[in-house]
């Protein structure tokens, strides 16, 4: 296993490039076992979800080719029916394959993901939506197995306790796209990467409208066919240097980022005190001066991301005065708390609340990643603190952050992957 090794306490200065969406690369590659036809998928973010996501369609019977960030995905033989446990229960994102997986063959078995650290993460909302297009599900040791003797479209709700759920809107409306008539999905997640899944399927050959907002209409099409496709830049990545900038003081440029994902973010540190250049294709932070505390608490889009909440936790660590950060999507996504604690911080959970008091500086000390957005919180604290901080189980970081220490060495960090 590898750590990182962060001599902290330094300002950051340059030009950082913004990957592909992760979240968006996901379920887009799943969505190519709706056709078989060539897809040549690109900004495909290198990483290791995207690389489980390229084993469980090989195992599902595509055939993949990656070069760089493009990567290509083809018919290899009839397709599979089956999701195994190993690839489902590391990603979560994996579970987007039953959509398309019973749309195109009528049956599939797909095993259910499980818990994560970051809390329960039920199924729910994809089951009870994918139901409501004619289809059958059962489970069966720890697996959804699912058949439709011919899909149709429906209306769903898909709201939850939470709010609206990323993934089922986009098992669901993958779905939908080969089922006969119309299917209406009211509280649909409104998140930049299921408008570009809709956007990739209108491609395909789909007709679907209304995504990017809550109700989404898909009539049902006969076939879908090969695409040549550009993912969209990741906002997650790129809030987390926005951040990152902030917490350490530093003058970056982010390429490539889209600043209309971003507001929830940029809005919130604007007025904080944050100030931001906006040019066509950059976002530049200047970080010269204090901020003030500000609360806030994670919705699903446009709201605060509950992806970023951690990494805001940070910032609010090293701002004097008291914020309060609330993430009402994961309301058990509090881990990182006692890690900023061991360098200094000053943070108290009271259920799905973070207490603030916010320090004067942190202190390096020995910590460990637990998932992949507690790991970027502590990667910012470990750049932003005095000394040095040993960050173990970086393979979390390795999820979702592409070349995350390259790219900040290109900004001047002293950052170095040792073996543990
Ligand atoms: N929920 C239910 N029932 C369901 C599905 C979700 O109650 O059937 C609840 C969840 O427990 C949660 C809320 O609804 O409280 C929202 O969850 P959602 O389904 O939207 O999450 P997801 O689709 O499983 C995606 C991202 C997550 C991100 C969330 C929220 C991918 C691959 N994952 O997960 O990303 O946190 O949306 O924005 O798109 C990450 O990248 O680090 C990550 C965890």
């Amino acid at each position: 296993m590898n750590k990182l090794v962060i001599e902290g306490g330094k300002s950051l200065k340059g030009t950082v490039k913004i990957s592909g969406a992760k979240n968006a690369a996901l379920p887009i590659m799943a969505a190519t076992l709706l056709t078989d036809e060539r897809c040549v998928l690109h900004n495909v973010p290198k990483l290791r979800d995207t690389q489980t996501m390229v084993k469980l369609l090989t195992s599902l019977g595509k055939a993949v080719e990656c070069d760089k960030n493009t990567v290509c995905i083809s018919s290899n033989g009839p397709l599979k029916s089956m999701a195994h446990y190993d690839l489902v229960s590391t990603m979560r994102g994996s579970f987007c394959v039953l959509g398309p997986l019973v749309a195109k063959l009528g049956h599939a078995k797909v095993s259910l993901p499980g818990g994560c650290v970051i809390g329960v993460r039920p199924v729910d909302l994809h089951l009870k939506g994918l139901k409501r297009l004619n289809i059958k599900i059962e489970i069966e040791n720890g697996y959804a197995v699912a058949s439709t003797k011919s899909l149709k479209g429906n209306n769903i709700y898909l709201g939850g306790v939470f709010g609206s759920s990323v993934l089922a809107t986009a098992n669901v409306m993958m779905a939908a796209t080969l089922a006969q008539g119309d299917t209406v999905i009211e509280s649909a997640a409104c998140e930049p990467e299921i408008e570009d899944l809709a956007n990739f399927l209108s491609f395909m050959g789909a007709q679907i409208t209304g995504q990017g907002t809550p109700r989404i209409t898909i009539t049902g099409v006969k076939k879908l066919h090969g695409v040549d496709y550009k993912i969209i830049p990741d906002r997650i990545e790129a809030g987390t240097f926005i951040l990152l900038a902030a917490a350490t003081k530093s003058d970056i440029t982010l390429k490539g980022a889209y600043i209309n994902h971003l507001l929830a973010l940029t809005d919130v540190l604007e007025e904080a005190g944050l100030e931001f250049d906006y040019g066509v294709d950059t976002i530049h932070v200047k970080a010269s001066r204090g901020l003030d505390p500000m609360s806030i608490t994670t919705y699903p889009y446009p709201g605060f991301p509950t992806d970023l909440q951690a990494q805001y936790m940070t910032l609010m660590a090293l701002t004097p005065g008291v914020s309060v950060i609330t993430d009402k999507v994961y309301p058990d996504r509090f881990i990182h708390i006692a890690e900023l604690n061991r360098m200094g911080a000053s943070i108290r959970r009271e259920g799905m609340i973070g207490i603030v008091q916010g320090v004067k500086g942190l202190v390096g000390a020995q910590i460990m990643a637990s998932d992949l957005r507690a790991s970027a919180a502590l990667v910012i604290a470990g750049l932003a603190a005095k000394g040095k901080t040993e960050i173990s189980r970086i393979y979390h970081l390795e999820r979702g952050y592409e070349n995350l220490d390259q790219k900040l060495r290109g900004l001047g960090a002293k950052i170095s992957r040792r073996k543990e």
